[in-house]
């Protein structure tokens, strides 16, 4: 079997990552029947923190042990990785114990190396650059609630032009959505990223007011103003991303079925409003448990 690795959504055809898509609301409904499958039966999985984690450590160990393997978690700072032994070295032991590693890290240069020396499938568990594990989920929900074609949706990124922006712009790509991104001077998203999506057909704009992002379309999102290892930046990007909330205002410019999308942790007050987390439009908590079975059907079409 050829050796793949999940690094980017673009690591999919769009053929591949509807079928994913397909096979993940079949393990949902198969989940907790005897006829579930356990495809990686006997193997093991290492998931690797460089940086915190609730949701993505629970649905990675959950879904692990209900495809029959076992995971294994490594805090790095717990770890010789955390202690300065070379990624390519770190790499080669996994690849001598495990079937298979997510990894969490800052720089996406990282990743690649770890998937450079490695002979098992390696999975972005977010890097600084992407975040596709978390699309694989939002897309679920998107399905859940406009149908299995991703082509009729319009998508509105409003805040920071981060690893989950960039991840929404490659899936627009892949997927054929239309995007509009609304991202304050200074915190757009990166230029490659954004000029290959589109030398890849993807129709996206990049618009200066969230309202103007939000016109129409059926799926807001966004995520935290300052994200991990940003702390330190996290007093001038109040500043720069005030007026880059999602409300109720920024919510009645979306048709009238639009739905709300939050990759989670949120913080309510800054880049969203209570009443609209928490409002009947938000599907954050769809959002949250699909990355359960959408990273089961990815384990599952990786390793097994
Ligand atoms: N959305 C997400 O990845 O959450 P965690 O940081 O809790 O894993
Ligand atoms: N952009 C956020 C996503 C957290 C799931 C971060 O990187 O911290």
């Amino acid at each position: 079997m050829t050796l793949r690795h999940f690094l980017t959504i673009s690591d999919f055809t769009h053929d591949e990552l509807i079928q994913l898509l397909d096979r993940a609301s079949a393990l949902k409904a198969l989940r907790g029947t005897s006829e579930h499958p356990k495809p990686l039966d006997g193997k093991s999985i290492a998931i690797v923190f460089e940086k915190a984690s609730t949701r993505t450590r629970l649905s990675f160990e959950v879904g692990i042990h209900e495809l029959g393997a076992l995971p294994v978690t490594l805090i790095s700072k717990d770890t010789q990785l955390g202690r300065g032994e070379p990624i390519e070295d770190t790499a080669r032991m996994l690849s001598g114990y495990v079937h298979g590693v997510v990894y969490r890290t800052f720089g996406h240069d990282r990743l690649e190396r770890l998937a450079q020396s490695s002979t098992i499938p390696v999975v972005n568990g977010l890097s600084d650059r992407f975040h596709p594990c978390q699309l694989l989920a939002d897309l679920m929900t998107v399905r859940q609630s406009f149908g299995p074609s991703l082509k009729d949706v319009r998508v509105a990124w409003i805040g920071d032009g981060n690893n989950m922006a960039h991840s929404w712009i490659v899936s627009a790509a892949v997927a054929g959505f239309e995007l509009a991104l609304a991202c304050p001077s200074g915190y757009q998203p990166d230029a490659k990223i954004l000029a290959d999506a589109r030398a890849r057909g993807a129709n996206i704009r990049l618009v200066e007011r969230p309202e103007e992002a939000a016109e129409g379309v059926r799926v807001i999102t966004t995520d935290v103003w300052a994200s991990m290892g940003q702390e330190g930046e996290a007093k001038e990007r109040q500043d720069a991303f005030s007026g880059f909330v999602v409300d109720d205002g920024i919510m009645e410019r979306a048709d009238s079925d639009a739905i709300f999308l939050h990759c989670l942790p949120a913080h309510r007050g800054e880049e969203v409003s209570a009443s609209v987390i928490d409002g009947v439009q938000s599907r954050v908590w769809d959002e949250a448990e699909n990355r359960l079975h959408t990273q089961k059907a990815l384990l599952e079409w990786l390793i097994a």
